[in-house]
């Protein structure tokens, strides 16, 4: 079914709600309208990607009417040092989004994959662009099954709670989350922020991952965050590695 947009807009007065039955990818189209000067908190929604992105050039499956495939345009009052904390934010936002609309508990793999029982169910792309933040998440809804290349990584929110959910009210709840989730980084610095990660993913310390860097791979013990929300490593000889960027895996997940 397509998504109940009125529904959408009555419980986000204020808002402009931006929706596409289909679209190449919902990034562009928010780039387009905060380029226009729209104002912070504008959402452009789709059924359907075909070109959905993901993170690293990677494809986002974005099957017509299963997920939730959302561009936020944002404009927080914060400098460029705080967007590695930002990426984390719109996680805790996501999975706190989850958490209301379904009573799902979700994990967080640094810095925003949102997992539920080890596998992917959201994905987070940030583009800047001028002052605005346009912040771009992917949530599997309704997805009955998943691409065979994904569906021993990925997962939706049907297939964990075993009856189908209702996208309008993931969409309902992600906007304020995120607007919360920004104000908190705003206004109690990076610290809160990394405070919550902490208590909200299993990736934060003590976790053993396979990182793949852009200088190669990294395998190691998680070691908490520093201050500026990069991944500490503790590889097996003892050396500490901070990760600024790359995927991260469990070392004993499947590769993905
Ligand atoms: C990731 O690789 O984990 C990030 C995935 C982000 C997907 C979302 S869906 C809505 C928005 N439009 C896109 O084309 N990508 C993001």
């Amino acid at each position: 079914m397509a998504l109940d947009v009125d529904y959408v807009r009555k419980r986000l007065p204020g808002r402009v709600v931006s929706y596409f039955p289909r679209i190449d990818s919902t990034m562009p189209e928010a780039a387009r309208l905060a380029a226009a000067g729209c104002g912070p908190g504008t959402i452009v929604v789709a059924d359907e990607q075909t070109a959905g992105q993901g993170r690293y050039g990677r494809y986002w499956h974005s099957e017509a009417e299963s997920g939730l495939y959302a561009s936020i345009v944002l404009r927080p009052a914060l400098s460029s040092s705080s967007l590695p904390v930002l990426m984390l934010a719109l996680g805790l936002a996501t999975a706190e989004a989850i958490a209301r609309a379904t009573n799902l508990g979700c994990d967080i793999r640094w810095p925003n994959d949102v997992l539920i029982n080890d596998k992917k169910v959201a994905g987070i792309l940030v583009q800047l662009q001028d002052r605005f933040v346009i912040a771009g998440i992917g949530i599997n809804v309704n997805h009955a099954e998943l691409p065979p290349d994904l569906a021993g990584i990925a997962t939706s929110l049907r297939a964990e709670s075993g009856k189908p959910q209702s996208r309008e009210q993931v969409l309902v709840a992600l906007l304020p989350a995120v607007e919360s989730f920004c104000r908190m980084l705003v206004t109690g610095g990076k610290e809160a922020i990394l405070n919550m990660f902490y208590r909200c993913s299993s990736y934060a310390r003590g976790k053993r991952v396979i990182v793949e860097a852009v200088d190669g791979v990294v395998e190691g013990i998680t070691a908490g965050l520093d201050p500026s929300g990069f991944l500490i490593v503790e590889q097996d000889d003892g050396t500490k590695r901070l990760i600024l960027a790359g995927g991260v895996r469990a070392a004993d997940a499947r590769r993905g």
